[in-house]
């Protein structure tokens, strides 16, 4: 049997001169066994025939959004829904572009803001193209949304220049095609709840009280633990990065919202509580603005402390996850209140890190964590939160096995 038998690619093949070598990814998948089915756009077409691709892919191919014949074939829903990856190659600046920004105005951008199908992009284009400012926040937009991407590689370029832009070969966006496709799914079948970013406890309509949590690294479990397979429901705070792919999202403001949001989210297999929860909520918070009266008082906030969502949600019954992970954000004696929160909390595990301002941890691109569990103390490296999120995942997937 060859090695992607039963598995679909939905090609999608923008404008650039590297639509060349997607005629050859064609007869790679196919010879991997693997069904394709071509988008072409419209400057794709300057490239690369359909013709050619429909003689390779041995499948019709898709070029307008509004073909009659296409619709009642095979509309923009269902191209994506009978594909197990979407694949855009070459993935030029422009397509990128609208990608990140939501862009719907053909037929491939209309798939791909229409899917919740994993997504690779092989970037193709100019050197220039490729460093520009634009290109970079979009295609590091897209990484953060969990689009995965092969390339670009450095070398010569049809336009005469050298550099970083040229399409990744056939051969290695095959391997990375597999390497997606074939990647196993030990949580499929499970569900994890996770809470990420911070809460808002009002003041008043205008005015909260917040904390600096970014939502970065419960975002990347959410995602880690989709990607192994997992159905997630991520309960997030007001946060700016993204929503994982493929992960269901509930948004909340408050503790108390959090706490309801997740009991609604029960039964789960496993629950990871990243989120950053205020400790206090302001008891006399106004349903008006607080006025500020020339020479008065500043008001008094009456603080009253927040259900904890972590103690509630893995206190003993038969809703309670067989798996509860814990976060220990501190700045000081970091292992030692860790642990006392493992047992007080009665979490399973306590992902404990050092969030002094020096560190940069706290809305940071990295983190260092040690992870405590009824067997010890674990020192992981510093390490990109993304590849933190990515190894907690695979050993919740050891211990839910
Ligand atoms: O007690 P502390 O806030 O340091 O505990 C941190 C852990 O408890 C984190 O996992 C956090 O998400 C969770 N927590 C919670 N509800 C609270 C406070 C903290 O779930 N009210």
């Amino acid at each position: 049997m060859s090695t992607l038998s039963g598995k679909r690619v939905l090609l999608i093949i923008a404008g650039g001169i590297a639509a060349f070598k997607s005629a050859e990814l064609i007869r790679l998948l196919r010879g991997a066994g693997c069904g394709v089915t071509c988008v072409l756009t419209e400057n794709g077409a300057q490239f690369v025939t359909p013709l050619t691709l429909q003689a390779l892919s041995e499948n019709k191919v898709y070029r307008e959004l509004f073909s009659l014949t296409d619709e009642s074939e095979m509309g923009h829903i269902q191209l994506s829904r009978a594909a197990d990856l979407l694949v855009v190659a070459p993935a030029t600046a422009n397509i990128l572009a609208k990608m990140a920004n939501g862009l719907a105005d053909d037929l491939a951008s209309t798939v791909l803001l229409a899917t919740d199908k994993p997504v690779l992009v092989a970037p193709a284009m100019n050197v220039r193209m490729w460093l520009h400012a634009a290109t970079q926040v979009n295609f590091s937009v897209l990484r953060g949304r969990g689009v995965l991407s092969v390339g670009p590689a450095e070398g010569a370029m049809a336009c005469n220049e050298y550099g970083f832009g040229r399409m990744s070969e056939p051969a290695e966006i095959l391997t990375a095609i597999k390497g997606i496709l074939l990647a196993p799914q030990p949580l499929a079948g499970r569900h994890v709840i996770v809470t990420s970013g911070p809460t808002h406890e009002p003041i008043d309509p205008v005015r909260y009280i917040a904390n600096r949590s970014s939502g970065r690294q419960g975002h990347s479990i959410a995602a880690a633990l989709s990607a192994l397979g997992a159905r997630v429901t991520l309960v997030s705070g007001p946060v700016t990065v993204p929503d994982p792919a493929g992960v269901t999202v509930r948004r909340i403001e408050s503790a108390a919202e959090m706490l309801a949001a997740c009991q609604a989210a029960l039964p789960a297999d496993a629950a990871v509580f990243a989120a950053a929860v205020a400790d206090w909520r302001v008891a006399n918070a106004s349903s008006g603005k607080i006025k500020k009266q020339p020479g008065a008082a500043p008001p008094g906030l009456e603080l009253v402390p927040n259900p904890d969502i972590l103690a509630t949600i893995a206190s003993p019954g038969p809703a309670r996850p067989r798996l509860v992970v814990g976060f220990a954000a501190e700045t000081d004696d970091l292992l030692a209140n860790a642990q006392g929160k493992l047992k007080r909390k009665n979490a399973d595990w306590i992902v404990a890190n050092d969030v002094s301002s020096e560190t940069g941890i706290m809305g940071g691109a990295e983190n260092e964590i040690h992870l405590i569990t009824s067997a010890g103390v674990e020192d992981w490296p510093r390490l990109d939160k993304q590849e933190v999120a990515r190894r907690l995942a695979a050993r919740i997937a050891e211990a839910l096995r």
